[in-house]
This record gives structure tokens, sequence and C-alpha cells, in this order.
């Protein structure tokens, strides 16, 4: 059985991903530092797939924690990096701490797959590196921009960190997914988004506020150069999420891949508005929302959405889960988590 080691495996992304890299014969270790996150979704992992995964409680920022780590834990092939500090809002106000954990860690998972002869890398970068894109869809090749953000710096930065060290290190291959908007939750309710605190993205929001968690969901303008005035942005599913990093994974392992490091653009291909996306939740749960218009959030791009035929046809990977089953599975996990019948 193929050992893979997912940092960041009981976050949002890496839980999904790891259900379904076990249920495709995958034996994972997760690390975490369960900084924004908690060790019960390894129970519920479990729960899904009847694997218990190997968990470690590290801080792959932490160089020695993660070799001590590996060291007693030879053989793993291929590493997915997801652990990394992730609010955008919070990266403005403390940029040190999201270089000092993001940077880092890359480092650190880098000079791990030397020393430690793990082969194949999947980085989770972002879509957050184009910016406001000139021109729309967003392919590969299409400009990086200034970062609007520490947050978004740190991608920016780790996929030259990556690039660079993969050049010099030619037995050593990478993929960068650079993901558009992640929503949804696994249709069995066992796993799904968990933020802590008062939510900063749209669906968590939603969400709660359907639940009465949030009195009323506030959307950030509506004088945007779009059809109905909200942003819009490329929603996908969190389980075709979690599948790109399989196929990112299979690409190496049968070596595909036609340089040493590749990137992909991971999203659905399709652009909907905010208003849009309320108006599905609605439809495709029944409750009704509670809403209003105000100002614009500072940062906000006004619309993004991803060309995503290089993935389709490189990775040989699409996107599947229709939008309104996305936001019933959201709703669903919403009930369960605040014990809603
Ligand atoms: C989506 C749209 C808001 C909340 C962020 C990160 C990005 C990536 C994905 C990690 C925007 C609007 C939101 C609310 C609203 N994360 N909105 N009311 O900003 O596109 O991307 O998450 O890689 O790096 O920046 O996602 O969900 O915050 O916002 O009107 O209460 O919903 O204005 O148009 P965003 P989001």
């Amino acid at each position: 059985m193929k050992k893979i080691l997912v940092t960041g495996g009981t976050g949002f992304i890496g839980s999904h991903t790891t259900v379904e890299l076990q249920q495709k014969g995958y034996e994972v270790i997760i690390l975490d530092n369960l900084s924004n996150s908690q060790e019960d979704v390894i129970d519920n992992i479990t729960k899904i797939t009847g694997v218990r995964p190997t968990f470690g409680k590290i801080d792959v920022a932490d160089r020695t924690q993660l070799f001590d780590f590996l060291a007693k834990h030879q053989g793993i092939e291929s590493i997915i990096h997801f652990a990394a500090s992730k609010a955008v809002g919070e990266s403005v106000k403390e940029p040190l701490k999201y270089y000092r954990n993001n940077v880092n860690g890359v480092i650190n998972i880098l000079e791990a797959m030397k020393e430690f002869g793990i082969s194949n890398l999947v980085f989770s970068s972002s879509c957050t590196v184009y910016g406001q894109p000139e021109v729309l869809p967003v392919t590969e090749q299409s400009p990086i921009q200034p970062a609007l953000s520490p947050y978004g710096n740190t991608k920016q930065i780790n996929e030259e960190i990556i690039r660079d060290f993969i050049k010099v290190n030619p037995e050593l291959h990478a993929i960068c997914l650079r993901y558009f908007n992640p929503v949804g939750a696994h249709p069995s309710s066992l796993i799904g988004e968990l933020p802590l605190g008062v939510p900063a993205n749209l669906i968590p929001f939603i969400t709660q506020t359907a639940a009465g968690i949030r009195e009323c969901l506030s959307i950030f303008g509506n004088d945007y150069d779009t059809p109905d005035g909200t942003c819009i942005r490329d929603y996908i599913d969190i389980v075709d999420l979690a599948n790109a990093h399989i196929a990112a994974i299979n690409r190496m392992e049968q070596g595909k891949q036609k340089t040493g490091v590749e990137f992909f653009n991971i999203g659905t291909g399709n652009g909907l508005s905010v208003l849009e996306l309320v108006k599905t939740f609605e439809e495709a749960t029944g409750q009704k929302l509670n809403y209003k218009i105000v100002g614009r959030r500072e940062g906000d791009i006004e619309k993004v959405w991803a060309d995503t035929s290089v993935a389709n046809n490189e990775l040989g990977w699409k996107a599947v889960v229709p939008i309104s089953q996305t936001m019933l599975n959201a709703w669903n996990w919403q009930k369960k988590i605040s014990n809603i019948k």
C-alpha cells in the first residue's frame, strides 16, 4: 500500500482529501498542529472509510518536530502539503506569522523530501496568485500579479521556492494546484468546514445564517461591473477538489509530468455571483436566506473564474458535483454540527 503524508490533514481540504486517498487504497499519515482544526476529525474520517489514518500532532514549520517524526515513519512516497495559515484578513494584521509559518513549512517539507527520499509533492496553492485578472477565464499562463495580502504572497513565494528547489533536484517532482473557491461538505455530513469564530468566507456564513446562528448575511457590494452587481467566483465542491489531488499524485507516480514542477487551475470553469449562489442555496435547501446589501469589502476581487482545460486534459480530472448538491451538502453538514433536525 502506497504511503502518503498529508500535512494539515485535519483541516477542511486535508480531511476530505484523506477520505478520498484512503478509499483509493493509500495508507495516509496526517500531520497537523491542530491550530485551526480538531483532532476528532480523525474519528470522523475513520467512520467514513473504516480505516484510521496515522496521526502526528506536529508543526511542520518546526524542522526538528518534522524530521524526528519522519525518521520514525519511513517509506513515504508522496506528500500533499496543506498545512498553512490561510486567513487573508489576519495575514494583513500579522504578516510575520504568515511568512514564518507558511514559508518555513514549505522549506522544511522540501528538505524532508530530499532527506527521506519522498519523491512527489502536491502543493496547496491558490487562484489569489492571479489577483484581479485582466482576461477571463484565468489560464495557468495568466500573469501572476502582485499579491493583495501576505497570505497570497506566501502562495506566490512558495511556488517559486518549490520551482527553484526542484530545478536542482530533478529526481523530485511537484505539482501546484491553484484552487479557486473550495466549498461544500462530505455527503456523509461527518466532515466539512469548521470555521473558528465569525466566518470570513461566504458559504459558512450562509449556512450559519440559515441555521439562525447569524442574524443576517451581509453581501459586500452590488455595484461591481457584473450582471447583478455582486462579485463573481468559481466555487468548487470540496470532494471534486480532493480528487484533483489524487489525479496529481497519480500523474507523478506514472511519470507523466512534462516538467519537474507543474501548475493547474482547479475550479469548475463556471463563474457564479454572490446573489446567484444565495438563490442556488435557497432553491437547493428550501431555506429562505435573510440578507442585506452593504458596502464593498476591502481587497475583494471583482470577478474570477478558471479555464480548467489544462487540468481536464492533462490531469484527466474534471469537477462533477453540481453546485446545487454542494449547497445541500453544506446545509446538511451545518444542521449536523448545529443539532438541527
Ligand atoms: C466570496 C465572495 C465576498 C462573505 C477567499 C480567499 C482565497 C481563498 C478562498 C484560500 C466575495 C462575498 C463573503 C460574506 C459576502 N482562500 N462575501 N459576504 O474572498 O473569494 O476567497 O477564500 O486560498 O484566498 O481570499 O472568498 O468566501 O470570502 O468571498 O458578500 O459574509 O462572497 O465579497 O465576493 P474569497 P469569500
